[in-house]
């Protein structure tokens, strides 16, 4: 998977109409409806929480989201790092997720902790946030690993902080982590973050992944690509 490339864009610097998009989608609610396979495959994923801790569904359980796990291999190891907190792989692709041994769910050489579901995260966010304000979940970590990019300006409304869906996400989370190999898109997810939610606190910088530890990780960083993280949390 060497020789990627970096990201192409006619785009020189951050969206310029960031902030108006971010604030009029902060005081509106996104209400396109919930597509009926994502919510089979999230009550799967409640149903996989409930069974890790043999418990009832009143009480408040953690559950860390990787969103847009791809081949899954964050999933593997943020489960294995957190041996006492279900971790919920999400992606939209059933290709990728066969790889990520989404077939593995529940066999014996697979973290017990780490289950993969097919579905849209515009839909599987807004049923999670749900679960968070019912106080049944407490996220708190939120992969969000090297999302597309949609780096032409004509579709920079279709990237996850220029859209209405931003404000769920943030919610998602006691700490969310996003990685990218486009510096403007880290950028602009700061900032997104900053203008929605001022009490967060945000850290965005390069970093070096030692271990890269999803497939387009490697990919990236075996081309020598600069690589970003944001990442907003409580304090
Ligand atoms: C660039 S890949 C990164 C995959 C993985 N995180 C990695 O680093 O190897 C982006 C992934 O997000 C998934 N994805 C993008 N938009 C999605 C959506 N709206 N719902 C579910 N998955 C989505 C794609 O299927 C793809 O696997």
């Amino acid at each position: 998977m060497s020789g990627a490339r970096a990201v192409t864009t006619n785009q020189t610097d951050i969206y310029d109409k960031l902030e108006e998009a971010v604030r009029k989608y902060a005081s509106t609610e996104y209400l396109r409806p919930i597509a009926d396979h994502t919510r089979t495959a999230f009550a799967e994923a409640e149903k996989f929480v409930l069974n890790f801790y043999e418990s009832a569904s009143h009480t408040t359980h953690k559950v860390i989201l990787d969103s847009g796990c791809g081949t899954g291999e964050s999933t593997l190891n943020i489960a294995l790092t957190n041996p006492g907190i279900p971790v919920i792989g999400i992606d939209k692709s059933a290709a990728r997720l066969t790889k990520a041994g989404g077939a593995g769910n529940g066999t014996a050489t697979f973290p017990q902790n780490a289950f993969f579901v097919r579905a849209e995260l515009l839909d599987f966010w807004r049923l999670a946030l749900g679960k968070v304000k019912a106080g049944q979940w407490h996220i708190p970590y939120h992969a969000l690993y090297y999302p597309n990019p949609w780096p032409k300006q004509s579709e920079a409304t279709r990237r996850f902080h220029l859209h209405p869906i931003f404000p769920t996400l943030l919610q998602l989370g006691d700490a969310i982590e996003l990685r990218t190999n486009w510096e403007i898109y880290a950028r602009e997810f700061a900032e997104a973050a900053r203008i929605a939610a001022p009490e967060r606190t945000i850290a965005r910088e390069p970093f070096d992944s030692e271990h890269p530890v999803t497939a387009f990780e490697r990919k990236y960083k075996e081309a020598r690509q600069q690589l970003w993280r944001v990442i907003v949390s409580r304090d």
